[in-house]
């Protein structure tokens, strides 16, 4: 880790570290596309994130450089790639936090859209579906005029801070088996699935959701690598998440 390193150039301006910045260029829709690292230099900037140095890059160096942004709070999930080697969030990571060779490449596992830019809505909208990460309730509950039941606000706690996955697929990309089997729900997926269970409005059973969880695609596929754990840029509690699952789901299969 180094910090922003300033010098005083003559005439009292401040002078800032030069970053070299390492890019994998790829473009999968270009037959004449190989994929190939490209560099760039950049003069650092105070409070600079690497959202803010992949737009100065763009805006005055290449603008046919791929990457995603949408919210740049660390909400939406979506500026997610490797930085060097590591998954994480572009967008809440300082340059300042890196050296001055900086490697940015696109998250494996999911399709590659271009560059640094890669499709994890398709990937996680696949995963959602089959997990049916939704409350189920019966249908006779459906009563809109109904007032919803007051929950604990422990429990209520507990399930916000599940919710807190932005689907960033970092968790996934840090993950051997993600990488070895594409029909692997992942630490997202897993943590969906602990989040529906505790919560008191969703009627499926134990039952219900060792058929969805119950096998090498869920938790008996997770090898305990524990990267999604440590990668998580929510911090969520993924290694308990998985493990509590993983009790139940065992006590499921045996009975
Ligand atoms: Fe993968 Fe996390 Fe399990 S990295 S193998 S989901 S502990
Ligand atoms: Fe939304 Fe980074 S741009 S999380």
């Amino acid at each position: 880790m180094s910090e922003t390193q300033k010098t005083a150039a003559p005439g009292g301006q401040t002078r800032h570290r030069m970053l070299t910045f390492h890019i994998l260029r790829y473009n999968p829709q270009d037959p004449d596309s190989k994929p190939h690292m490209q560099s760039y230099q950049l003069e650092e900037a105070e409070g600079m994130t690497l959202f803010l140095a992949l737009s100065e890059i763009r805006e005055h160096q290449d603008p046919t450089l791929q990457y995603d942004f949408v919210c740049r709070a660390g909400i939406c999930g979506s500026c997610s790639m490797l930085i060097n080697g590591r998954p994480g969030l572009a967008c809440r990571t300082l340059t300042k936090d890196l050296g001055t060779e900086i490697t940015l490449a696109p998250l494996p596992v999911f399709e590659l859209i271009g560059d640094l830019s890669v499709n994890t809505g398709k990937w996680m909208r696949g995963m959602s579906e089959r997990l049916e990460t939704w409350v189920h309730t019966k249908e006779q509950e459906l009563n809109l005029d109904k007032a919803e039941e007051r929950m604990d606000p422990d429990l209520a706690e507990s399930i916000y801070e599940l919710d807190r996955c932005v689907e960033c697929g970092s968790c996934v990309a840090a993950c051997g088996t993600a990488q070895m089997r594409n029909d692997f729900v992942g630490a997202v997926g897993m943590n969906k699935v602990a989040r529906f269970k505790l919560d008191p409005r969703d009627t499926r059973t134990d039952d219900d959701f060792y058929e969805l969880v119950g096998d090498d695609s869920g938790v008996f596929g997770c090898m305990s690598l524990l990267g999604c754990h440590d990668v998580c840029p929510k911090e969520l509690p993924l290694q308990t998440q998985i493990a509590f699952l993983r009790r139940k789901m065992i006590s499921v299969g045996l009975k």
